[in-house]
């Protein structure tokens, strides 16, 4: 105990040890409650604005009272639904993909998908007895250096070589690809970065995968719903196949306005994975009343076209107007708009002076980001108005300035 002691210790007195918010009320609006005061966000993941939408709101609490509010076990054991069936039905077909698998989270749907492909299940009957044998082939992970968490730690528990390659570097995963020629290899990559909000180059990497017989998998957490014409995400928004890519990985938890992960591919892929990914096996499910709603939110993604239209104006609105005062947002192209600021505590002292202002946007920094490239992380919603985008303008600006920064 005395080492936990120390390290809170030393996390405090540092100024790392995390200082969230508490939200009093729905975390999903446009303007939420923290300590009695209205707060405008500019910091949630609800891309869409579907968490707090009516259609949604409407299946959750017809589902409540068919199914009650929990999943009751895991899904091979007591916990497969219609509902949570239906769900994977949709996703899939949203996606373009035969079949799709469900998973309590995003994080889930990682470390149990990414392990399960990369070492591939090897068992053997002896007698009458099935043998679960040690894996023989030799893969190797290929990750962006810039690839979420969730991917690293599936590819820790995947008993593999990982390569990491140059943030979208083509020509460093080319002769990363040369140099492991004879081994199976899987190349993962985020869709849209989760910190940066630019976008991986997924046609030459797609191009890469089939000259070195390479598989390929795209975390779509941040492109799904808002990506592409019917918000599809990545795949889509390349004008590509979603056969082109073999392992389909996105949440519900951001442009869906749920929570919950899935993977979506050909039905081989999720037959093995229903019987491989150990975070679908041994874990609890996405409950059914939060299913129901996803349904909706779906549809509501797939069909409701001025959302994604709301969101991809604001974005631009916002992002042109902070780069013309002089913020350097990166090479953010989507709706989300990292600030970057530099020094930890400057950050910090950032974002506590917008939150005096009634804005929240927390500061990132290490380890989620490189040391000495903290930043705020601003993200739109389709719900934001022009009229709450510029308030948050008027206070970068002075805050900017007084900081010194633009
Ligand atoms: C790129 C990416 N993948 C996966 C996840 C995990 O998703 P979830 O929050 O549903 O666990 C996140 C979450 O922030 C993410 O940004």
């Amino acid at each position: 105990m005395d080492k936990i002691r120390n390290i809170l210790k030393f996390l405090r007195e540092n100024n790392f040890y995390p200082n969230a918010k508490i939200i009093t009320g729905s975390p999903t609006n446009v303007e939420v409650v923290i300590e009695g005061k209205k707060i405008l966000m500019f910091c949630s993941n609800d891309y869409l604005g579907l968490a707090n939408n009516e259609v949604l709101k409407k299946a959750a609490h017809k589902a409540v009272d068919e199914y009650g509010v929990g999943s009751g076990g895991s899904r091979l054991v007591s916990g497969n639904t219609d509902i949570q069936n239906q769900l994977e039905e949709v996703i899939a077909k949203y996606k373009g993909c035969e079949a799709a698998i469900t998973f309590s989270t995003g994080y889930m749907a990682n470390t149990g998908a990414i392990p399960a492909i990369l070492d591939v299940m090897n068992l053997k009957k002896i007698g009458n007895k099935v043998v679960p044998l040690p894996s023989l082939t030799k893969n190797i992970i290929l990750s962006d250096e810039l690839n979420h968490a969730s991917i690293i730690d599936g590819c820790r528990l995947g008993h593999s070589k990982i390569v990491v390659f140059k943030h979208k570097d083509m020509k460093d995963l080319e002769s990363k690809l040369k140099k492991y020629k004879k081994h199976r290899k899987l190349i993962v990559t985020d869709g849209v970065f989760s910190m940066d909000g630019d976008i991986t180059p997924l046609p030459e990497i797609v191009k890469l995968a089939k000259k070195y017989n390479a598989l390929t998998m795209v975390d779509d957490a941040h492109g799904s719903g808002v990506l592409g014409k019917d918000g599809r995400g990545t795949v889509e928004h390349f004008g590509l196949e979603p056969s082109d890519i073999d392992i389909i990985m996105g949440t519900f938890t951001k442009a869906f306005g749920g929570v919950g992960g899935f993977v979506a591919g050909s039905k081989l892929l999720i037959d093995y994975l229903k019987v491989a990914a150990r975070t679908y096996i041994f874990s609890a499910p996405i409950p059914p009343v939060i299913s129901a709603a996803l349904v909706a939110a779906v549809h509501e993604a797939e069909t409701n076209e001025s959302l994604r239209k709301n969101l991809n104006d604001n974005a631009v609105y916002l992002r042109t107007r902070l780069n013309k005062m002089g913020f350097d947002t990166l090479s953010s192209e989507t709706q989300i708009i990292p600030v970057l600021i530099g020094e930890e505590s400057k950050c910090i002292k950032f974002s506590d002076l917008l939150f005096d202002k009634g804005i929240l946007a927390p500061t990132i920094r290490w380890p989620a980001v490189p040391w000495g490239q903290a930043r705020l992380r601003l993200t739109v919603k389709a719900t934001h108005t022009k009229e709450q985008i510029n308030l948050l303008l008027e206070n970068m600006e002075k805050i900017g300035k007084e900081l010194k920064i633009i």
